[in-house]
Formats: structure tokens, C-alpha cells, sequence
């Protein structure tokens, strides 16, 4: 008897059932069920609130428990604000696909925009947000008061395991991003444009939040590229483009006496270009039990920013419940690593820290920045650490 005879009849029905397996498990993965808006009612014209749609569609999604689309076609709909709760969610895999634009209303009637709150896997992959904030930026800029405050583009709250790649936010009424009590979230690919004199539109805000990622994002608008609040720890930033806008900004930190600290905080490859600040931390100057620490800042280019490094801990914004007191805010073990560029003031190193909890472990490690292409100047006030390599200013510790 040949072995061969003896094998063939085991080695063909394990061969099919390799076959079929391959062919399956993708597909499985691949089936995901697919919801688009326009079945639910939205309509791509710019004008009718298709708010309704966008729930009829989560409540559907959220029915299953295999991975889950919804589909925004090409077109621009208007959404009225909406909330999509996670707590009658039973999915743990909700992808939006937006090909079209989301317009906001524009009576800035609400503080929010669109809300995730309670959700544990969801993304949002493509598509413009609009947040139509123009006239409330021409109000507020007025002077003349009584301008409604706007609503934040997109929030996630106490949700976890989060995408939103590939997004462009633009125009804000207030926040373009907010990121709020999150875990094990990442923003990729994301687009923030707003003028650069719109009040209060920070590009990413991230607090209260562990293991966010904000990787290779363009921001241009009027207040922080990215500000860190309260509470955030193990947050990367890398490959971030910014301006014009308020810099890179950890803090305000310190407003209230009993405040979470900011820790293990990673910035990473950035441009700043035409910014107020390049890279930042500030704190009020007010008792606080807040802290800053672990933070790199590495391999920065700053073009004539009007303070490229700044630690400001003495913020008291029109000298209210804050004159003569010193932050309780601890900063320590702040390291700036190859940054380079431009001052658009003489002082381009301040460390301006509190008197009641002096900086320490500051790092400088092959810093130039220059103002008028001339030697520009460092100012350290209650502050202490270290310059390594090439330090230019030289440093003030
Ligand atoms: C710091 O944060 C990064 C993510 O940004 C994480 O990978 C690392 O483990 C954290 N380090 C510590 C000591 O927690």
C-alpha cells in the first residue's frame, strides 16, 4: 500500500476546511451592518434638521451586538444638537462614515453640539463638522456683551476606546474637540480650521482623561491648538501642525484648591507657526493641590511665536479672587528637547513659576531660539534645573 492512498482522504476534507474558513472568518468581519441616515429620514439639504435620523440610526446600531456602520452620505445636513448615550448601548463597535457634512444650527442656543457620553468603541472616520460659529465670533468680538456663550463641536465624555481619524472640524462656536473623562482614545488625521481671532475655539481639549493619543492633525484657529486640563495622564502628541492659534497649552491648571494633577504628558514633533505661545503651561495663581509633572516636550519647530517656551504661574485673568497669592501648583520634571526657532518677543524662555512651589527638574536640552535673528533673552523666576547641550538663550537656572 502506497502512504499516499492512506493520507488523501484526511488531508482533502482538512484542505476544504482550510478553504472555507478562509473565505469566512473575513467576511464574518467584513458583514457589518450598515445603516445609512437617509433611510431614517435625513435629508442632504442643508436646512432640515436631520437630528432625529442620527438617534433612529445609533438606537438601531446600538440594538446589535456585531460591529456596526452608520453612513452620512455626500451632501450637507443640518443636525440640531444630539446626545448619543452608551448606556442602552449593547455595541462595542460603531463606526460613523461620514462622506458628507454635518452643519450645526446656528441659534447658539446650546453649550453642546454632538455628545457621546457613556459610549465604549466608537469612531468617527471622515466628514466635516460645521460648527457655523462666524456671527457669534463677530458678537463676542463686538464688545457690546450678551452674546449667547456657543456650543462645543463634538464632546466625548466617560466613554473609552475611541477613534476619530480623518475628521475636519471647522468653524466652531466654541470648542472644536473635547475629549472629557475618556480612556484609550485616538485622534488622528484631524483637520481644526477657525480664524484666528475666534474667542475660545481650542482646537483639542483633553481632561480627566488617561491614554489619548493626538497623532499627525493640522489646527488653525483662535485660542489653543491643544489645551491639557485637569486630570489627564499618559497623553502623546505627535506631529501636530498649529497656527495661527494659542499654542500648545497644559493648563489652566489650578483654579480650584482640590483639582486632579496632569502627569506623563509627551509632546512630540510639532510646528508651531504665528502662534500667541508655543509651548505652555499655566496655572492660577490660587491654593490648589494640582500638580504637573512627567512632561517631555521634543523636537519642536516654534516660527515666531510670542512666547516659544512659557511656564506662567501666575494667571489671574482681569485680577479676579486671584491678586497676591501663589499657585499651589507643583511643577516638576519638565524636559524641553530640540526645540528651534523663533521669538516674536525678546524674552523667549520664561519660567515664570510660584514662589510658594518653585519649579523643579526643568530640563533644557538643545534648545535655539532666536529674536531678530539676535541672541534672544531667558527669564527664570522660582525656578530650577538643568541645560544640557547646546542652550540658546542661555539658560537662567
Ligand atoms: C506614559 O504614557 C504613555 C502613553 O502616552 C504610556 O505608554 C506609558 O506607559 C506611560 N508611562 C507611565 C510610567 O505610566
Amino acid at each position: 500500500m502506497k502512504p499516499t492512498s492512506k493520507a488523501s482522504p484526511i488531508i482533502f476534507p482538512t484542505l476544504l476546511l482550510v478553504i472555507i474558513l478562509f473565505y469566512c472568518i473575513p467576511n464574518a468581519a467584513a458583514t457589518a451592518a450598515t445603516f445609512n441616515v437617509q433611510d431614517f429620514g435625513a435629508k442632504a439639504d442643508g436646512r432640515t434638521d436631520s437630528a432625529k435620523a442620527f438617534t433612529s440610526a445609533w438606537a438601531k446600531a446600538c440594538a446589535l451586538t456585531q460591529p456596526a456602520s452608520i453612513i452620512v452620505p455626500k451632501g450637507r445636513f443640518l443636525v440640531g444638537s444630539v446626545t448619543f448615550g452608551g448606556d442602552q448601548c449593547a455595541n462595542k463597535a460603531i463606526s460613523f462614515e461620514i462622506q458628507g457634512t454635518l452643519v450645526a444650527p446656528s441659534d447658539y442656543s446650546k453649550d453642546n453640539w454632538l455628545v457621546f457620553e457613556h459610549v465604549d468603541g466608537v469612531s468617527i472616520r471622515g466628514g466635516v463638522l460645521d460648527g457655523q460659529g462666524t456671527s457669534l465670533w463677530n458678537c463676542k468680538n463686538s464688545g457690546k456683551g450678551s452674546c449667547p456663550s456657543g456650543a462645543t463641536t463634538l464632546e466625548f465624555s466617560n466613554s473609552k476606546n475611541i477613534f476619530i481619524g480623518g475628521l475636519t472640524s471647522m468653524n466652531s462656536q466654541m470648542f472644536h474637540i473635547v475629549i472629557n473623562d475618556c480612556q484609550n482614545v485616538k485622534v488622528q488625521g484631524v483637520t481644526v480650521t477657525a480664524d484666528g481671532n475666534s474667542p475660545n475655539t481650542d482646537g483639542i481639549h483633553v481632561q480627566g482623561s488617561t491614554g489619548v493619543t493626538i497623532l499627525n492633525s493640522k489646527i488653525r484657529t483662535g485660542d489653543d491648538c491643544i489645551s491639557v486640563g485637569p486630570g489627564t495622564t499618559n497623553l502623546w502628541i505627535e506631529q501636530i501642525a498649529c497656527g495661527p492659534g494659542h499654542g500648545i497649552s497644559i493648563g489652566s491648571l489650578g483654579k480650584d484648591a482640590n483639582e486632579a494633577g496632569v502627569q506623563n504628558v509627551t509632546v512630540k514633533t510639532v510646528t508651531l507657526s504665528g502662534t500667541q505661545n508655543g509651548l505652555r503651561i499655566k496655572t492660577w495663581a490660587r491654593p490648589s493641590k494640582a500638580f504637573v509633572r512627567n512632561v517631555i516636550f521634543q523636537d519642536a519647530t516654534i516660527v515666531n511665536a510670542r512666547n516659544p517656551i512659557i511656564i506662567d504661574q501666575n494667571y489671574c485673568p482681569d485680577n479676579h479672587g486671584c491678586p497676591n497669592q501663589a499657585s499651589g501648583v507643583k511643577i516638576s520634571d519638565v524636559t524641553y528637547q530640540n526645540i528651534h526657532g523663533t521669538s516674536g518677543t525678546e524674552v523667549a524662555v520664561n519660567f515664570d513659576c510660584s514662589p510658594k512651589n518653585p519649579c523643579s527638574g526643568i530640563k533644557l536640552e538643545d534648545v535655539k531660539l532666536t529674536y531678530k535673528n539676535q541672541v534672544a533673552q531667558a527669564s527664570c523666576s522660582h525656578a530650577d534645573g538643568d541645560a544640557l547641550g547646546q542652550v540658546q538663550p542661555q539658560s537662567c537656572f
